[in-house]
């Protein structure tokens, strides 16, 4: 039996879009389909296309065209005046724009897997000043700010504008009895009785002081919580959703029963500042929430080059003050909440008295502490929700690493890296894989030879498969010779979001390795029987950022392996008593 819904908040513009087509037009769909283009979705547009489908950016029917976009990008408002924030267009490659007739084609629009989830049909097609899109939209074009970053250099160059007509939603196996879409969580608020609903937003693992905010702002309005974090895109180097969800579940118990309720958006953020707030709360609307908490810096994308932030820390808050009449949900502005020792309360901090002492506890601080296993008090946050977090983000010592060697050929990698590997064997608690530079030519490379092209394409193999085991727990030693630094710094990149990434120089000058000669390749190279030889005819790249140097002259393999492990030690990567496990 559902409840009506009749009773709660308009949606915004006044009906719930629903463009999922009923049955025999969607089988009508798909035959047809066979005719269409098809347009692979990425990420982000998959995250778009499940909230126009079900209704979460009503009144939005489809990808913007090009008078929408502009009159949202300019005037934050849709060709028939609704207040709307944010473009939510398709972008495309030009080859695939140029294939397309405005009027007249159809796009198959398909997940990863290739099914198809919807039909555009094109209105529109339009190569946008994404520039200016950039400026109207986040006030900034630096690469910084992630919204405007993605923009700029990660969409693509076209505009596809247009009606939708779904076939299905995306597919999700995850937490799927929180995964509510619009009519789904407005019927469970029917349900449940509640017609005045304060929603909070958050990409974030939530600790005491968001739970007592949001418990202030639930009593302050007098309506029940949805706490609706965000499980599309989030800004990069965020926890993973999966670790939060699980810390949300756990906090639930700390509400009175039957308050509050969590669902999950599966929504992909720009970081857009003060706009997102609106958009945020416009969604929530949607959902059929009435109010809407805005805090301090709300998706706030950091700072930018000079170091300024790159928007007031209530500016969001203005901004929804200014439209809130259009926006027709109530704003429950916050101030942040910092902790009174004296007290053992929350309070918003423009509420602290002069010289009261105040402690808080950074998200990077935070990270700091999990990562050498320091305490994390319970003034900030729950044990359940510290103990899920260790889970997800092990000390240093328990986490996967990678060793990485770089140097010329016989300068003595391969064993360092043997000594390297015989060390942690006999410690024992993380498995091992050494990828000797021989090695991986062997069973990974062995179509390439050593021009620029093959050594990159080689390098990013090993970085791949060294950032796996690091992911997963394991230690890999890599020792190819790597000699350009563009490509090593990628494969960093790679590794240091999941581990440990130690970059060590084997640094053995080229006449060394020339004199010892042990594979007899430099007399080979300078006869000029092998070609592009590191060294010799080809370039090598000194590393400056490496965090251990050999020199292999003034030290013996063993005294380097230690050299290596003297480092790990300082950094955390083994603990104490030399167990690495
Ligand atoms: S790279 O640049 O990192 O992709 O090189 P790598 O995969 O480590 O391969 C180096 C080994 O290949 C042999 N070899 C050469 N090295 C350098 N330049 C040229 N032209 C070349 N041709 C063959 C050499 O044995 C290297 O092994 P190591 O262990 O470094 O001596």
């Amino acid at each position: 039996m559902t409840a009506s819904t009749s009773h709660l908040i308009a949606p915004h513009g006044g009906n719930l879009i629903n463009l999922i087509a009923e049955g025999e037009r969607s089988a009508e769909l798909k035959t047809q389909s066979r005719e269409w283009p098809s347009w692979d979705l990425t990420a982000r547009q998959l995250c778009d296309l499940e909230l126009l489908m079900s209704g979460g950016f009503s009144p939005l029917k489809g990808f913007m065209t090009k008078a929408d976009y502009e009159g949202v990008c300019h005037n934050m408002r849709l060709t028939n005046g609704v207040l709307w924030p944010m473009p939510i267009t398709l972008d495309v490659k030009e080859e695939f724009a140029k294939t397309l007739t405005a009027g007249s084609s159809k796009i198959a629009l398909r997940d990863p897997e290739g099914v198809m989830l919807a039909v555009l049909h094109v209105e529109e097609v339009w190569q946008p000043d994404r520039k200016a899109e950039a400026e109207a939209v986040f006030k900034t074009t630096s690469k910084l700010h992630p919204g405007a970053d993605y923009l700029l250099n990660k969409s693509n160059p076209w505009y596809v504008g247009g009606r939708l007509e779904g076939i299905q939603l995306p597919s999700h196996y995850d937490f799927r009895s929180l995964r509510l879409s619009p009519p789904e969580v407005r019927s469970e608020f029917a349900r449940l009785g509640w017609r005045r609903v304060v929603a909070f937003q958050t990409r974030n693992p939530m600790h005491r002081a968001h739970v007592e905010l949001t418990f202030r702002a639930a009593k302050q309005v007098e309506a029940n919580l949805l706490i609706q974090p965000v499980v599309g895109m989030t800004k990069p180097g965020d926890v993973d959703y999966f670790t939060r969800v699980r810390c949300y579940q756990l906090l639930l118990s700390k509400f009175p029963a039957g308050t509050v309720k969590l669902s999950l958006l599966p929504l992909a953020m720009r970081m857009g500042g003060p706009r997102e707030a609106i958009w945020h709360a416009l969604i929530r609307k949607n959902h059929g929430v009435t109010h809407f908490i805005v805090g301090r810096d709300h998706a706030g994308p950091g700072k930018d080059e000079t170091g300024k932030p790159f928007y007031g820390p209530y500016e969001a808050q203005e901004l929804f003050q200014k439209h809130e009449a259009d926006i027709g949900v109530t704003m429950v502005p916050f101030n942040m909440m910092v902790y009174l020792e004296d007290q053992d309360q929350y309070v918003p901090d423009n509420e602290v008295k002069n010289g009261a002492r105040v402690l808080n506890i950074s998200g990077t601080e935070l990270r700091a502490r999990l990562n050498t296993g320091r305490d994390i008090p319970g003034w900030f946050t729950y044990p359940e929700v510290v103990q899920e977090l260790r889970r997800s983000f092990p000390p240093r010592h328990k986490q996967g690493l990678t060793i990485f060697f770089t140097g010329l050929s016989g300068s003595g990698k391969s064993t360092i890296a043997n000594v390297l590997m015989t060390k942690f064997l006999e410690t024992g608690g993380r498995p091992v894989t050494i990828l000797d530079g021989d090695l991986v030519r062997k069973h990974l490379s062995s179509e390439l030879g050593f021009s620029k092209e093959h050594r990159d394409i080689n390098i990013r193999r090993i970085g791949y498969v060294a950032s796996e085991i690091t992911k997963n727990g394991g230690i890999a030693i890599c020792a190819p010779i790597a000699p350009y630094d563009s490509v090593r710094k990628q494969v960093r990149s790679m590794i240091e979001p999941v581990g440990g990434f130690i970059l060590v120089h084997v640094a053995t000058p080229v006449e060394t390795c020339e004199q010892r000669d042990r594979k007899g390749l430099y007399a080979k190279a300078r006869a000029g029987i092998i070609k592009e030889f590191t060294g010799i005819s080809d370039p090598y790249e000194e590393p400056k950022d490496a965090e251990v140097v050999i020199n292999t002259a003034d030290l013996s393999p063993e005294e380097a392996a230690q050299e290596i492990i003297l480092h790990l030690e300082r950094e955390g990567f083994i603990g104490v008593n030399g167990n690495h496990g």
